[in-house]
C-alpha cells in the first residue's frame, strides 16, 4: 500500500481530549496564517448527524452512510470556526459530553473513519495546515513537517474541563468527568483502527505543569527549525 504524501507543509497536533492540542492547533495556525483542520469536530459531526436522523448506534453501515454524506461547512468567525451542519450553526452542541462519548464510538468504527478520511486531506492547502486529533500524524498526514503528541495526566485534564464548565455556569461532578476522560482514553487508545498513539517522529510533550504560552514557544522552537516560522 502506497504511502499517502502531501506537497502542502502540515503541522499535526495529536493527543487526548483535554490536552489542549485543540487550543493549540487554532493558536498555532492564527500565528501562521495556516488553515485548521480539528479533525475531532467531524466525528462529533457525525454523531451529532446520526442522532439527529435517528441512526441505530449499532449499525455500523448507516453510520457510515452518514459519514460519507455529511453535509458540513467550517465558516471563520471571531470565535474560530463556526461548524454548520445541515444549515444550522452547531458550534455548541458539538462539544457536549453526550455528543463527545458518542464520537467516541464511531470514531472506533473502521467504515466511518474511511469515510472520513479523504475529507480530512481535501483541509489541506498552502501556505500550510495545522491539523488537530488522534490520528493526524499516524494515518491521515504521515509525512507531515512537523509533528506533536500533546498530552496531560488524566486528573489534570479533568480539572481544566472542570474549570471550563464551572466558567459556563454548568454544574458538574469532578469525579465524572475523570470517569468519563479515563473511559474515552482506554476506547481511544485500544480501538484496533487508528488508535491514539504518537508517531514514531513525533515530539511528545505533557503539558500537565506547562501554560498554553509554554506549550506554543516550544511547537514555535520546532516551527523554525523547519524554517516554517
Ligand atoms: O478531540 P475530540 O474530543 O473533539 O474528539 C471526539 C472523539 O473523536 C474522540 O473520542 C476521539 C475521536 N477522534 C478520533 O478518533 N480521531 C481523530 N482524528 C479525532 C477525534
Amino acid at each position: 500500500m502506497s504511502e499517502f504524501q502531501t506537497s502542502v507543509h502540515v503541522a499535526t497536533i495529536d493527543g487526548p481530549s483535554g490536552s489542549g492540542k485543540g487550543t493549540i492547533a487554532a493558536l498555532l495556525a492564527r500565528r501562521l496564517g495556516w488553515a485548521l483542520l480539528d479533525s475531532g469536530a467531524l466525528y462529533r459531526v457525525t454523531a451529532l448527524a446520526a442522532m439527529n436522523q435517528g441512526v441505530d448506534f449499532a449499525d455500523a453501515d448507516a453510520l457510515a452512510a452518514v459519514a460519507s454524506n455529511l453535509d458540513v461547512r467550517f465558516i471563520p468567525s471571531e470565535d474560530g470556526l463556526a461548524i454548520v451542519l445541515a444549515g444550522e450553526r452547531v458550534s455548541d452542541s458539538l462539544r457536549t459530553e453526550e455528543v463527545g462519548a458518542l464520537a467516541s464510538r464511531v470514531a472506533a468504527l473502521p467504515a466511518v473513519r474511511a469515510a472520513l478520511l479523504q475529507c480530512q486531506r481535501d483541509f489541506a492547502r498552502n501556505p500550510g495546515l495545522v491539523a488537530d486529533g488522534r490520528d493526524m500524524g499516524t494515518v491521515v498526514f504521515p509525512n507531515a513537517t512537523v509533528k506533536v503528541f500533546l498530552t496531560a495526566s488524566a486528573e489534570e485534564r479533568a480539572k481544566r474541563r472542570f474549570g471550563q464548565l464551572h466558567q459556563k455556569g454548568i454544574d458538574a461532578s469532578f469525579d465524572r468527568l475523570l470517569a468519563d476522560i479515563q473511559a474515552r482514553d482506554e476506547r481511544d487508545s485500544q480501538r484496533a483502527v487508528a488508535p491514539l498513539r504518537p508517531a514514531d517522529d513525533a515530539i511528545i510533550l505533557d503539558s500537565t505543569q506547562m501554560s498554553i504560552q509554554e506549550v506554543l514557544a516550544v511547537v514555535m522552537v520546532q516551527m523554525h527549525l523547519k524554517g516554517l516560522a
